[in-house]
């Protein structure tokens, strides 16, 4: 059993944080954010994740989780210290470093023992590793010792309880080799392949991740434009691309594209790191500029379909970036409302979880409404845009949404519904080939 502090209780913080405590680890999450402590100290989670909530209260309560603002209180025993604060986009697309350089000199300020510092933020190779060593090393009182080892996170928002336990892989990178033993251990349990490296290669590992998926994605997208001009159908594509298992059937689903936390913002630092370095990555820019593409191709289809958006409803059923999350960072359901409403079209909006995180992002817009449920959003609307793959969507009533719509055009940007019922139900069904 280890005395663990975690810096930074957001997604990544807060799941790492349940997941060791619940390993037998006795844990304590530091945020610079009182409300957010104070919420959690009551046993509440300021976001939506799937059973994180019950995780945390059933650690608190065994008295192995506790929260707390001060990093004295969380580093007093610490034989390790997570960094899980953010490294969120600079305008330029770098990722910006400051929460992680001011975490590691808190940390070293407040640490009273020889510790260990596993960097979990997702953070660009090319100096930052030692940077942060380097920071470490000028704020430690003399005699103590703290090795850096970093140790990426891999899990998905809306499954980050079962991917923190079910992972594929542990990747640690570190200069010191007992240091990264000590990390390694920390997975036995979960018996898991570890793969041992240094700092940099553990670093570009999850940019490599993160942006081979995005290459998936905006791939299945790209077909799908050919696709369409010779008349073939994107699923039965993606289902016999998927059959390969050099391939893989997941990552292949084509419609508005990816968004959230993750894979834009990945995709873009690692074109800024190959570019610090003299390197333009051709390659990396096409899998962003497909995916900025999708929601105005989306968005054009349901136009011409309509004889343009003057005078126009147009419902949205999704705001959040994908299903089983309140999360709208990056969504592109707000990129296609934006769209709509300044091409002129009135948007009823609904989500099942994220109308709250929209409206804080969204600008108030005169034609903007949102929506108690699916149905009402659906009444008096010239077309349905299907925004997000929350599977109620899916068992709508959708007879009932017919009948109470003004017009009868579906665009289904997540390949949701099926085409040939949606359209002997009547309606007007649009997608991305189909
Ligand atoms: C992702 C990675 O999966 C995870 O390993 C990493 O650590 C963090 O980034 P997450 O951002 O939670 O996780 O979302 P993910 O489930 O990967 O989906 C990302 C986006 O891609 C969503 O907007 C989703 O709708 C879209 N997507 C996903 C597609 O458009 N098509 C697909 O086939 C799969």
């Amino acid at each position: 059993m280890k005395h663990i502090a975690v810096i930074g209780v957001g997604y990544v913080g807060l799941t790492t944080a349940a997941c060791l405590a619940e390993l037998g680890h006795h844990v304590t999450g530091v945020d610079m954010d009182e409300g957010k402590i104070v919420l959690l100290r009551q046993g509440q989670i300021p976001f939506i994740e799937p059973e994180l909530p019950e995780l945390v209260e059933r650690n608190v309560r065994a008295g192995r989780l506790n929260f707390t603002t001060s990093y004295q209180e969380a580093m007093r025993h610490a034989d390790m210290a997570f960094i899980c604060v953010g490294t969120p986009p600079t305008p330029s697309g770098h990722a910006d470093m400051s929460q992680v350089e001011e975490a590691a000199r808190q940390v070293a300020i407040a640490a009273t023992q020889p510790l260990i510092v596993v960097l979990k933020s997702t953070t660009p190779p090319g100096g930052n590793a030692e940077r942060v060593a380097d920071i470490l090393a000028q704020h430690l009182s003399p005699g103590i010792n703290a090795p850096l080892v970093v140790n990426p996170e891999f899990l998905r928002e809306g499954s980050a309880v079962y991917d923190t336990f079910h992972p594929d892989r542990a990747v640690i990178g570190a200069w010191d080799s007992a240091a990264a033993e000590e990390v390694a251990a920390l997975y036995t349990p979960l018996r898991c392949p570890v793969l041992l490296t240094d700092p940099a290669s553990a670093q570009l590992t999850k940019y490599a991740s993160n942006a081979f998926l995005a290459t998936k994605i905006s791939f299945i997208n790209e077909i799908s434009r050919i696709a369409e001009r010779v008349g073939a159908n994107i699923h039965a594509i993606a289902q016999g691309m998927g059959f390969d298992e050099r391939i893989g059937a997941e990552f292949l689903e084509s419609g508005l594209g990816y968004g959230g936390s993750c894979f834009p913002k990945d995709v873009l630092a690692l074109s800024a790191i190959a570019e610090q370095q003299g390197y333009y990555s051709q390659f990396l820019h096409a899998v962003t500029d497909i995916n900025a593409g999708q929601c105005s191709l989306a968005v054009a289809k349901l136009g011409d379909a309509l004889g343009g958006f003057h005078g126009k409803a147009v419902c949205v059923l999704g705001l959040a970036f994908k299903p089983q999350t309140d999360d709208v960072r990056e969504s592109p359901a707000l990129s296609v409302i934006s769209m709509l409403c300044q091409q002129g079209a009135v948007v009823q909006a609904y989500d099942p979880a994220a109308i709250s995180t929209a409206q804080k992002v969204l600008p108030p817009h005169a034609a903007l409404g949102y929506c108690a449920d699916a149905y009402a959003a659906a009444r008096g609307c010239h077309a349905v845009l299907i925004a997000t793959s929350w599977p109620e969507f899916r068992n709508l009533d959708w007879p009932r949404v017919h009948s109470s719509m003004a017009g009868k055009a579906v665009m289904d940007g997540r390949g949701l519904l099926s085409p040939d019922e949606m359209r002997g139900m009547g309606f007007e069904y649009l997608a991305f080939a189909n």
